[in-house]
């Protein structure tokens, strides 16, 4: 069975808080562990764009939110981890969407519509204040899911609206184009909990009642202090039901301990030990990855790594896709029709994979053209099945790669490439292999 590809994206506009860890970083990452799985994580700081224009808290929130991430055990190397703004495939996608995304659905987002309105109340012009980049939002996350196929994208019902679009745009462009898209579910996850906020409110950086996640002990503590209660005094039995304390215990706890904790309610516990205990539940689950927190941000550039990594692996998937869907939009090498024209008679004029064995006991393969002229030679693989692995992924990139490596950072990987004999020009073996590509060889 193939697996299912799980992905989201997280805004890099804020610092995570108990909140965003309970209703969303704790379910994906045990999500994650699931058989049959693939989990894509990134950080969207593109669309962070939209709302924050103070460049350093871009940045800031882009390493807190990565960290904290890891801290909560989040694994790159098991899942796709990677930061949006490290894949130009996902702006380039996001034209691609934008030319057959209608206006008028875009017209109707939640979050453009209710600019609109607002605007409207106010007597202003529809359209004051609003950036063509909020009015846009849905397509560049349509292009996040797109790109990478995924099947399931666990969110918010705020965001429903959003992978509806998606849907949109994904099945107007195989309409156009051909299967090029897998279309995707938004996935609503009902068990997970919405917590309270200090306020009693649902906890969002929006009512300025969040607790941060990685509050330091003593600053969490003062903050769940600062719970609001009702005036009910020790030895008064205390209500469970609508009592913010009681609903983020229950978030850290097994049912078991809510159960004692509920008890401790009716038998009248004061709200200062309730606090306490609350305090000390949380602190249990939250101080071994506070730890790690402080740790990884106190490191920087082990993050950039970990997040270049992740660049690198997405991109393994983003890139072929894209070179796919620019050919199918028919922004094409001009020197391919020439190949497709000449198919039928000139099939022997391709250029040939060969694959053979060195003194070093390792199966190499090389690109030759027709008139024999080495394109390509091949690192050297432990067996004939793997060298015919990386021929397949060489023909399945269409050349993609290779362009890439000619104008920008070499993406292609320890199994990828091999090195490109002396005389070999990069745009000849691209369009070798584009056309093996085009031959569906
Ligand atoms: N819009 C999402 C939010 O505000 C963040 C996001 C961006 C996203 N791209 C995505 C979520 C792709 C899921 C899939 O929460």
């Amino acid at each position: 069975m193939p697996a299912t590809r799980v992905l989201t994206g997280i805004t890099t506009s804020g610092t995570p808080h108990l909140g965003n860890y309970a209703g969303a970083i704790r379910p994906a990452i045990a999500a994650s562990h699931r058989p049959g799985v693939e989990s894509f994580y990134f950080l969207a700081d593109y669309h962070a764009l939209i709302k924050v224009q103070d460049p350093a808290r871009v940045q800031r929130s882009t390493l807190e939110i990565a960290a904290s991430w890891l801290a909560c055990g989040l694994q790159p190397d098991k899942v796709w981890f990677y930061r949006q703004s490290d894949i130009p495939e996902i702006p380039e996608l996001t034209w691609l969407l934008t030319c057959v995304a209608g206006k008028g659905l875009l017209n109707r987002a939640h979050a453009y519509k209710a600019a609109v309105d607002r605007n409207r109340e106010a007597g202003e012009d529809d359209d004051a204040g609003v950036t063509a980049g909020l009015f846009m939002y849905p397509v560049l996350m349509a292009a996040d899911i797109l790109m990478f196929k995924a099947h399931s994208v666990p969110v918010g019902r705020d965001q429903i609206q959003h992978i509806e679009m998606a849907r949109d745009f994904g099945a107007r462009f195989n309409h156009l184009y051909g299967e090029h898209f897998v279309l995707p579910e938004a996935a609503i996850e009902e068990s997970v909990a919405t917590l309270p906020g200090l306020d009693g409110r649902k906890m969002s950086k929006s009512y300025d009642n969040t607790i941060p996640l990685f509050a330091p002990r003593n600053e969490l503590k003062k903050l769940i202090f600062s719970i609001v209660t009702d005036s009910r005094a020790p030895g008064e039995a205390k209500d469970t039901e609508g009592s913010a304390l009681f609903q983020l215990h229950q978030a850290f706890s097994t049912p078991e301990q809510s159960d004692d904790f509920a008890r401790a309610f009716a038998d009248g516990i004061g709200w200062g030990d309730a606090k306490q205990a609350l305090f000390e539940r949380i602190d249990a689950e939250v101080a071994p990855m506070r730890e790690k927190y402080e740790a990884l941000m106190a490191k920087p550039i082990e993050i950039e790594a970990i997040l270049r990594e992740g660049a690198i692996k997405a991109r393994r998937i983003a890139t072929p896709l894209l070179a796919e869907l620019r050919h199918a939009v028919g922004l094409r090498d001009l020197r391919e029709q020439v190949v497709v024209a000449k198919a039928g008679k000139a099939k022997a004029a391709m250029p040939q994979f060969k694959q053979y064995r060195e003194a070093d006991g390792r199966f190499h393969f090389k690109l030759v053209a027709a008139d024999g002229r080495e394109l390509l030679l091949g690192l050297g693989h432990a067996s004939p099945r793997e060298a015919g692995q990386a021929i397949a992924r060489l023909k399945a990139d269409a050349g993609a790669g290779l362009r890439e490596a000619a104008g920008r950072v070499v993406h292609l990987g320890e199994d990828a490439m091999g090195e490109l004999a002396a005389h070999a020009l990069l745009e000849e073996v691209a369009a070798a292999l584009a056309a093996f590509a085009e031959e569906g060889a």
